[in-house]
């Protein structure tokens, strides 16, 4: 799609929520305003809005919380934060971080810090338009607000302890709706995006589509409750997935030491009784196998992540939680003999596997579930497999694991190829704490039904 029609079409779903005509308004009256250098006035009434998605809440954590939204032109975006319902005390949180602001013309992302555990928040985004002409010659030419006061809650061990999980969804809007429908009956505290949420992106404009204008009917899906993502393999495919981080963006760099730089992805949060921690499987194939040509780096990242695991569960939130529940996309064990480890050097090919890349991830599973299996973690979430399982603890592994389902509908292949498979189906895996248990539904998105119940007692 070019980006122009893109930013008609989303400006038109904007429009149709009804948030975005005051703003427009609101913009016209303060550009007629502008002037150029010279003294000409600059027309920008006919741009169309600025600000052409709701916010979407990135990152869930206890003392901070990341604000992104597109906009259609050069912009400075903020967020007006406060604790009282009208925004009373807000204050004016501008994008970006020391230094300059990150000005955009796609994608805003603020960063509120400092902010209370187990704290309800108002908030509001607004942008200035900016012209931008040279170094000496920036002005701001308009300004839009959505109108709208959402809020949030952060994290904490007071907050009420109740997540939900999808993953795979791959930009498919049937099954990414009804998932989004689902979580909004639930209304859990945060949701766990748990990979694959895209294909292979070339364009920012692309992943802006999947995260901050997807073609959903709730579009605001993300406005209230916040999200935490566990990238899937194909989250790193394309120009533009190598750094998605400009659409969802990284934790905050003070959440992490200096070591931990570049793990920006990983989370440990305290959500009242549970401890939720995510960690990213990476790439399904290895860094060798020649159709990577030497551009991934998952072996060292996954290493990389044992340090900061180790010190994760030494955390006192993290250590006095009951629950420990961790996630990542590609499964930790597989009893099938012909699933693909994903250590099968140079290449990903061995005639005993069915696949040429990996089913589950062994190596993951070597170096990160000995940590978590004497922690304590009582369930590990996974996704990839596109087929929903439950392995069960055995006495070998004390873990269960969840494999959510992927966005298959309940059949496969189309035309003439289309077959009825009952067992494909995508899930929202909901975890809450009830009555001393952390009780686990598997929502199974096709038949509208709870697929399977689990519980889970407190680790000793
Ligand atoms: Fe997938
Ligand atoms: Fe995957």
């Amino acid at each position: 799609m070019k980006r122009r029609d893109f930013i008609k079409k989303t400006a038109l779903m904007a429009g149709a929520a009804g948030w975005a005509n005051n703003a427009l308004a609101n913009e016209t009256k303060v550009s007629q305003l502008a002037l150029g250098n010279e003294g000409q006035q600059i027309h920008i009434a006919d741009q169309g809005p600025l600000i052409i998605s709701a916010p979407m809440l990135q990152n869930y954590a206890e003392t901070s919380m990341g604000v992104a939204f597109a906009v259609s032109d050069l912009a400075n975006g903020y967020v007006i934060v406060g604790q009282q319902p009208d925004l009373s005390d807000g204050e004016k949180v501008k994008c970006g971080g020391y230094r300059t602001t990150e000005i955009s013309d796609r994608v805003i992302q603020v960063r509120l810090i400092n902010l209370q555990p187990n704290t309800t928040y108002y908030y509001k985004i607004g942008a200035d338009r900016i012209h931008y002409g040279g170094g000496y010659d920036m002005k701001i030419i308009g300004n839009e607000e959505d109108p709208r006061i959402y809020y949030f809650t952060t994290a904490g061990s007071r907050a009420p302890a109740h997540f939900c999980v999808i993953n795979d969804t791959h930009a498919r809007w049937e099954p990414l709706g009804l998932a989004i429908e689902k979580i909004a009956t639930l209304k859990p505290q945060c949701v766990i995006w748990n990979g694959d949420a895209t294909n292979v992106e070339e364009t920012i404009e692309a992943q802006m589509r999947i995260f901050l204008q997807p073609e959903i009917e709730r579009i605001e899906y993300a406005s209230e409750i916040p999200y935490l993502f566990c990238p899937g393999n194909h989250d790193s495919r394309g120009m533009a997935n190598r750094h998605l981080e400009k659409v969802w963006m990284y934790r905050q760099p003070e959440e992490r030491a200096s070591r931990d730089w570049d793990l920006g992805r990983n989370f440990a949060v305290r959500m009242g009784e549970v401890a939720l921690i995510g960690l990213d499987t990476a790439e399904d194939k290895l860094d060798t196998n020649p159709i990577f040509a030497g551009l991934f780096n998952s072996g060292e990242y996954r290493e990389a992540q044992v340090a900061w695991l180790h010190d994760a569960l030494q955390r006192p939130e993290i250590v006095s939680a009951p629950y420990l529940v961790a996630f990542c996309h590609i499964p930790l064990f597989d009893a099938n003999p012909h699933a693909n480890p994903g250590d099968v050097a140079p290449a990903d090919k061995d005639p005993q596997y069915t696949t040429d890349f990996a089913m589950w991830q062994r190596t993951c599973a070597q170096l990160w579930t000995p940590l978590l299996a004497e922690a304590g973690c009582q369930l590990i979430i996974t996704a990839h497999q596109h087929c929903y399982r439950y392995d069960a603890p055995t006495t070998d592994r004390s873990w269960a694991q969840i494999v959510g389902g992927g966005p298959e509908m309940g059949f496969s292949g189309s035309g003439e190829n289309r077959r009825e498979r009952p067992e494909l189906f995508p899930t929202v895996i909901e975890g809450e704490v009830q009555g001393g248990k952390l009780v686990v539904k598997v929502h199974n998105l096709v038949t509208g039904k709870v697929q399977e119940e689990f519980s889970f007692k407190r680790r000793s």
